[in-house]
Order: C-alpha cells, then sequence, then structure tokens
C-alpha cells in the first residue's frame, strides 16, 4: 500500500465518542486510544478513548485473524478501527454512546503502549504526585478532557465579550522591571548586561495605565503572571489572568461590564447569576463576616454586641470589655440541638484561632449557657441577635481582630447541604479597602493593593498625617468566599502618584529608579483611568466545580512548585552561569 492509500485508510472520520444512534449503519474509521479489552472468546470488546469519550467496538469470530489481533491489544496504545456502526444488543445507559457498537473490520496499531503507572479512569487511581508526574497519562482522563475544553470555552467568552464591548487584546512584556504587586520577583539574569536583571511581571499593572496614557482607552489580556509566593490551592507561581483597564471610566458603568464578563463566563455551565452583584465595604465586610472574602453561601452573620455587652452584669464580659475588647455574636438558627462536646470543641476552636474562648446561649425548652447570665440578660442579648425558640448564638468578648476571626471561621465552616451549595453562585463586591497596612516585617505601611490605586478624595489629607484611616477606591470581586479579582481606580496625577510614593517610604531616588519613566509618564496628559485583573484560573475551578487550580491547569506546579514531569527547576551548566556573570554561593 502506498502511503497516500494508507493515510487515506487510516483518515478518522469520526471522533469515538461523538458516536449516536443517528450513525446507525454508517462506515466509520476511529483513532484513539485502547481503553480496555474483552475477551469473551468468540468475541473481543475494545473500547476506544479520544477527546470526545469512548466507544465500543467488536472484533466477531467470522473474521478470526483480526479477533486474534485485538486480543493482543495492549491498553492505552494507539490505533485506528475500521468499522460499521450499528445498535447494540445490550445498551449501557452510562455511556453517551452507549446505544450503539462499532462492528470491526480492520485494525491498524499506530503504537503500542507500555504498562501504563496508574489506569486512566475518573476519579484517578493515582497519587497527585504520580499524576503530576505523568501529567500527558493524567491529562487523558476524561475529566480532565473535558476541563482544559472548558478552559478554551471561557477564554474564548472572555475574549467575544471584551471585544463586543469595544476592549482591544494587547500583548504586554515578559521580560520586564519588577511589579509591586506584593510577592517576590521571579528574576532572570541578564547576559548582556551583567549583573542586571528582568523580572517576570506578577501583573502588567504599570504597562496597562502605559497604555491609557497612549490612548488605547480599554484594554484587555489574557496573561500570565508570576509570583514568587506561598502556594495553596488557589495559587500558583505561573497563573492566568483576565486584565483589564479603561480610561474615563465611571465605576458603577464599569461593575456593569463586570458582572456581564461574569455571566458569560458562568453561561457555559447553565449557572444562572443574579444581578447586579452586592456591595458591601471593607469595613462592613469585617464587621458581619470576619474577612474581607466573604462567602456568602452562608446565610449567617455576625453582630456587634459590644454596647448592650456593657449592661449585662458579667464579670467576664465587664471585665474583657473594660480592658478594651469588644463583644461579637454569632446566632445560628436551629441549631440549639447542639451537643456539649460539639460546642467544647467549638470552644477549643476560638482557642486555637487565638481568642480566650467563647461563650453560647441557646434556647431549648428554657435558657442553656456556658455562661452564669440572669434572664434579663439573656434576653438582652438574644434580642440584639433577634434569637428565637431552638436557635443557638455563640459570642466571643476579646480584642476585636480576634473576635472577629473566631467568629468569622465558625460562620464559613458552618456545616451546610454540599450539594446544595455546589450549586450556588454568591459574588460580591468589596469596596474601600484601606490604602495602606502596616507591615510589621518591613516596620512601615506597604500597599494594601498596590501603589498606583487612588485614595479617596476626602481622605487625600490624611495622607501624611493619618496614613492608616486613609480608604482606597479599590474594590475586590468575591464569589463563594474565593478573591477571583481584585482592582482600582488609578492615580493619574503625578504629583499624587509621588505623595504616594513617599508615604510608602520610597526615596526620592529609590522613586525615581523604580517608577521615573511612570511618572514621566504621567506627565504627559494621563486621562483619567481604573481597571480590574480577574483570576482566570481561579473562575475556570469554581466553572468546573473544582476545590484546587490544579486541576484545570494543563501542567500545574505542586504546593512545593516544581514541574514533577519535566524536573523544573533544574540546575544549570557552569559554562552558562559564566555567561550570566553568575556564581553560585
Ligand atoms: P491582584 O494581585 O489582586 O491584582 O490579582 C488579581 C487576581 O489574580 C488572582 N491571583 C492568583 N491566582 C492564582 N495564583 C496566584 N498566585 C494568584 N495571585 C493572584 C486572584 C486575584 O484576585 N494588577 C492588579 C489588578 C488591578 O489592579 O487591575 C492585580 O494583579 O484571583
Amino acid at each position: 500500500m502506498s502511503d497516500e492509500t494508507e493515510r487515506a485508510t487510516w483518515k478518522r472520520t469520526d471522533y469515538a465518542g461523538a458516536l449516536r444512534p443517528a450513525d446507525e449503519g454508517r462506515d466509520v474509521v476511529l483513532c484513539g486510544w485502547v481503553q480496555k479489552t474483552r475477551d469473551m472468546g468468540h468475541l473481543v470488546f475494545v473500547d476506544i478513548r479520544d477527546r470526545e469519550g469512548l466507544a465500543q467496538v467488536v472484533f466477531q469470530s467470522d473474521k478470526p485473524e483480526l479477533m486474534e489481533e485485538a486480543k493482543k491489544l495492549r491498553n492505552e496504545s494507539v490505533v485506528g478501527v475500521r468499522g460499521r456502526v450499528r445498535r447494540r444488543s445490550a445498551v449501557n445507559p452510562e455511556m453517551p454512546t452507549g446505544d450503539v457498537e462499532v462492528a470491526a473490520l480492520g485494525l491498524r496499531v499506530f503504537a503500542v503502549s507500555k504498562l501504563p503507572p496508574f489506569q486512566i479512569t475518573d476519579p484517578p487511581q493515582a497519587s497527585e504526585e504520580l499524576r503530576f508526574k505523568y501529567r500527558y497519562l493524567d491529562l487523558r482522563r476524561p475529566k480532565m478532557q473535558r476541563q482544559i475544553r472548558l478552559r478554551h470555552d471561557a477564554a474564548l467568552a472572555v475574549r467575544n465579550y471584551m471585544s463586543r464591548n469595544g476592549f482591544l487584546e494587547i500583548e504586554t512584556p515578559i521580560l520586564a522591571n519588577p511589579t509591586p504587586e506584593g510577592a517576590r520577583d521571579y528574576l532572570v539574569p541578564s547576559r548582556v548586561y551583567k549583573g542586571r536583571f528582568y523580572a517576570l511581571p506578577q501583573s502588567p499593572q504599570q504597562f496597562k495605565q502605559t497604555l491609557m496614557i497612549s490612548g488605547f482607552d480599554r484594554y484587555f489580556q489574557i496573561v500570565r503572571c508570576f509570583r514568587d509566593e506561598d502556594l495553596r490551592a488557589d495559587r500558583q507561581p505561573e497563573f492566568t489572568q483576565i486584565d483589564i483597564e479603561m480610561s474615563f471610566i465611571d465605576r458603577e458603568e464599569f461593575f456593569g461590564l463586570n458582572e456581564g464578563l461574569m455571566e458569560a463566563i458562568f453561561a457555559l455551565s447553565g449557572q444562572k447569576i443574579s444581578r447586579p452583584f452586592p456591595r458591601l465595604s471593607y469595613a462592613e465586610a469585617m464587621e458581619k463576616y470576619g474577612t474581607d472574602k466573604p462567602d456568602l453561601r452562608v446565610p449567617l452573620e455576625m453582630k456587634d454586641l459590644t454596647a448592650v455587652g456593657r449592661d449585662i452584669a458579667s464579670d467576664l464580659i465587664r471585665g474583657a470589655l473594660g480592658a478594651g475588647a469588644e463583644l461579637k455574636g454569632l446566632l445560628i438558627p436551629g441549631a440549639a440541638n447542639y451537643s456539649r462536646s460539639q460546642l467544647d470543641k467549638l470552644n477549643d476552636k476560638a482557642k486555637s484561632l487565638g481568642a480566650k474562648g467563647l461563650f453560647w446561649i441557646k434556647k431549648q425548652d428554657g435558657w442553656k449557657s456556658s455562661l452564669k447570665l440572669a434572664e434579663p440578660d439573656f434576653l438582652k442579648l438574644w434580642a440584639s441577635l433577634g434569637g428565637d425558640d431552638g436557635d443557638l448564638a455563640l459570642f466571643v468578648a476579646d480584642k476585636k481582630a480576634a473576635a472577629l476571626k473566631v467568629l468569622g471561621e465558625i460562620r464559613r465552616t458552618w456545616p451546610m447541604d454540599e450539594a446544595a451549595k455546589k450549586k450556588m453562585l454568591k459574588f460580591a463586591w468589596v469596596t474601600d479597602f484601606p490604602l495602606f497596612e502596616w507591615s510589621e516585617e518591613e516596620r512601615r505601611h506597604v500597599s494594601m493593593h498596590h501603589p498606583f490605586t487612588s485614595p479617596v478624595d476626602e481622605d487625600v489629607p490624611l495622607l501624611e498625617t493619618e496614613p492608616a484611616a486613609v480608604r482606597a477606591k479599590a474594590y475586590d470581586l468575591i464569589l463563594n468566599g474565593v478573591e477571583v479579582g481584585g482592582g482600582s481606580i488609578r492615580i493619574h496625577d503625578m504629583d499624587l502618584q509621588r505623595r504616594i510614593f513617599k508615604a510608602l517610604g520610597l526615596s526620592d531616588k529609590e522613586t525615581e529608579e523604580k517608577f521615573g519613566y511612570f511618572l514621566e509618564a504621567l506627565s504627559f496628559g494621563a486621562p483619567p483611568h481604573g481597571g480590574i485583573a480577574f483570576g482566570f484560573d481561579r473562575l475556570v475551578m469554581i466553572l468546573a466545580g473544582e476545590e484546587s487550580i490544579r486541576e484545570v491547569i494543563p501542567f500545574p506546579k505542586t504546593t512545593s512548585a516544581l514541574d514533577l514531569m519535566t524536573n523544573s527547576p533544574s540546575e544549570v551548566d557552569e559554562r552558562q552561569l559564566t555567561e550570566l556573570g553568575l556564581k553560585l554561593k
């Protein structure tokens, strides 16, 4: 057979996973991987897998040579199968192709596979370590194939939506200067200029602002960012942002535009989103939920009871409030049946989170409480929380931060119907963050977001006198307790930008070295502008119903920043180091 005829004979006509009853009677060529073979003696079933799914192929004794060949097939080998689609006698309702099978007329083995280190099945049978070492095999799993495709579909939805709204996708450099986003930089030594380094961007922040100064007006980019920071389930050293910037921005209109983007993305899973998203100030989020990333799927809210607490005849409460503590309460409807030992565990949790403990009150056949209180005092606390028969209330009297942290954490992890929770999409905009936070490590104020964030106008006079009180025109988008995006209205005035750098403790020399070009750019007519960046991996993770972004990144790194498949990072030749002017210590 000539090469040409050979190619034509084995040209795929259909994806195995796409065969349906309508294909009955058709002659098809499938190309894919052997999922498994079942040898029934007079009959051999072979499941063929490709990116669309699985189909069953039958080899029968009327073609004895072919059947013998099929018996020898090894799992994960790559084959071509020619045959005719027919109805199955035993329908398999578990498989989308379960109504049909292919009666084999020809078989071609393109490649024989070694015995794989784990079976290609959902859910996976292997540890994450083994899955990552053999990621190319792990990615063969139908679930991973679906998720990687979902990622493609989401990126496409973003590009279509942004483009429809007049945004241009513009690329920015990967070899750049350090970007102040708060993590450590990945540095790349320059061979040409020894002793000088590029930094991989933590975000394209300055570039996108510069594009506004250049007049591009509406920019977006699906862009890789790099941050050397402690890794978690929702953090990778390199990750992808949907980065957006817009000139002549009106915050409300911008929120609406971003809500529309979320709608376009989550339309892929058919989940309805209710708009507009609720808005919470940072202060409100901390008071009600004890965190700036509230999971609004949990229908519980904390209340400040410090004023009520002063009227309660309890040494414990009075003593604590007298020493500057605050009293916070959390009502949990219907939880009065919580047992003593469950409540003791909550008390242990409070201690492990840094508070002195918690006390509780419940109403079920009369009052019960871990604290000795008179009836009028029960009533006061109960009424201020709006408690009812059958409810449980938890209280912490402690330093404000500790009290909020404890009740916030108990609230966040309160047991709920997991299946119902999985279906919910609860967005919230958190606004008016503090502009600065105090860094114990650096003994100075640092930017809570980044130094290009505009302060709230009326707080500008406090920049030098009371920096901790200055609020920022910053906003985060939270989805189900995950920070999926963050952004701000920017400073577009050079003098104000200089004052911020000063407030951050940068000397004139440092400012000039690091941001000289940017300050100069601001002096050549910068439009009012603002923007946001979304964590694309996090959005796809939630879209796919996963708990870790590693499940939606084709080649992720482990939590210790290793790529187990390629073995990176790796050592380099002495020669390369010399060329770069580097010497290892
Ligand atoms: P920020 O630092 O908040 O803002 O980042 C934006 C969003 O990116 C996601 N994200 C990450 N995802 C995975 N792994 C990481 N290590 C990681 N770090 C951040 C989060 C986060 O909300 N330049 C600003 C944006 C702006 O002001 O326009 C910025 O990068 O979902």
